[in-house]
């Protein structure tokens, strides 16, 4: 499959987004690892994860272990996949999505998610959403910057960041801040400046939700009539023409489609090595 850059890691060009297989509606634990298995098996290198990524109060990490546990049955090599996982959101067990990123829940969530995945090292660690609750964030990027200096993660990220607090997590991490994750699909594009912002500054932009979320990512070809159609002219889905579309938009995007089944992950890994023509890119962006 093609590839991207990560930091100095090279990974597929499409990742396996994790979530759907751990949150409300998620499927039972032998098809997310057949899931699991699936990506692997179609070339995927990244797998994206939080350690909110659950539902129940008792069950923090419920992704984490699921993604370690498809990485440790796993029939073939897996030493060259970077699992990306998140500190920073809670989820208290009534479906609800708190905030705590002060540098102590950092250090400490970050120690959890280390013996989830059954690492020494996580391969690249986010920070999951700036706290509005009086934590600065040169603060929680600062715990960040202390967990590479301490070796417990190779490289740092930050997700549903501005482009100013880009910027400054750049600064606090001195220069190795290497992946930004925002929001950004067909459906919702308000972070079109922080994607040109991250191709400027050569860092790896990974947009969540792509398909429009997992409640809508089904609809989205009946809601953009063009990525279906463009779909139609090359007999695949309108999920893998938006996916290839986004690739497009710059070499830093590397899309990280959540899935819980085996085909829709196989589907869309296929996108990285679908070829859109100009005048197709060029219709979609004006459809939208
Ligand atoms: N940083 C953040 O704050 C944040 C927030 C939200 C999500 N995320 C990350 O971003 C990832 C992706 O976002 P998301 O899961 O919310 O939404 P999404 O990727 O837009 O949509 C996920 C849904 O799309 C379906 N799907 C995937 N590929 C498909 C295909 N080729 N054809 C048809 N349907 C397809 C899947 O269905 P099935 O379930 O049936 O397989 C899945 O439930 C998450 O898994 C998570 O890792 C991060």
């Amino acid at each position: 499959m093609r590839t991207g850059s990560i930091g100095n890691t090279k990974v597929s060009a499409i990742g396996l987004g994790g979530m759907p297989m751990s949150i409300e509606g998620r499927p039972d634990r032998r098809r997310s690892l057949a899931t699991i298995h699936a990506a692997l098996d179609a070339g995927v290198t990244l797998i994206d994860t939080a350690d909110a990524y659950h539902l129940h109060a008792d069950e923090v990490g419920h992704n984490e272990s699921l993604i370690a546990e498809a990485l440790g049955s796993y029939a073939g090599d897996t030493s060259d996949v970077l699992v990306a996982t998140k500190g920073g959101h809670l989820r208290p067990g009534d479906g609800s999505w708190t905030i705590d990123s002060s540098p102590q829940h950092l250090r400490a969530a970050c120690e959890d998610s280390l013996r989830r995945l059954g690492v020494d090292s996580i391969g690249l660690y986010q920070l999951h959403r700036p706290d509005t609750s009086g934590v600065p964030y040169e603060e929680s990027v600062g715990a960040i910057a202390g967990l590479l200096d301490d070796g417990k993660i190779r490289m740092a990220g930050v997700s549903n960041a501005s482009p100013d607090q880009i910027r400054t997590a750049q600064e606090v991490l001195g220069g190795r801040l290497v992946s930004v994750q925002n929001q950004y699909s067909p459906a919702y594009r308000s972070s079109e400046p922080e994607l040109r912002l991250c191709d400027e500054m050569g860092i790896a932009f990974l947009p969540w939700s792509p398909l429009g979320g997992i409640s809508k990512a089904a609809e989205l070809g009946s809601r953009f009539s063009a990525f279906q159609e463009v779909a139609d002219a090359h007999g695949v889905s309108s999920q893998q023409v938006t996916l290839a579309w986004m690739l497009a938009a710059s070499p830093v995007v590397i899309p990280i489609p959540g899935s819980s089944r085996p085909e829709t992950i196989q589907d869309s890994a296929r996108a990285a090595d679908l070829e859109l023509g100009a005048d197709e890119l060029e219709r979609l962006d004006a459809a939208l």
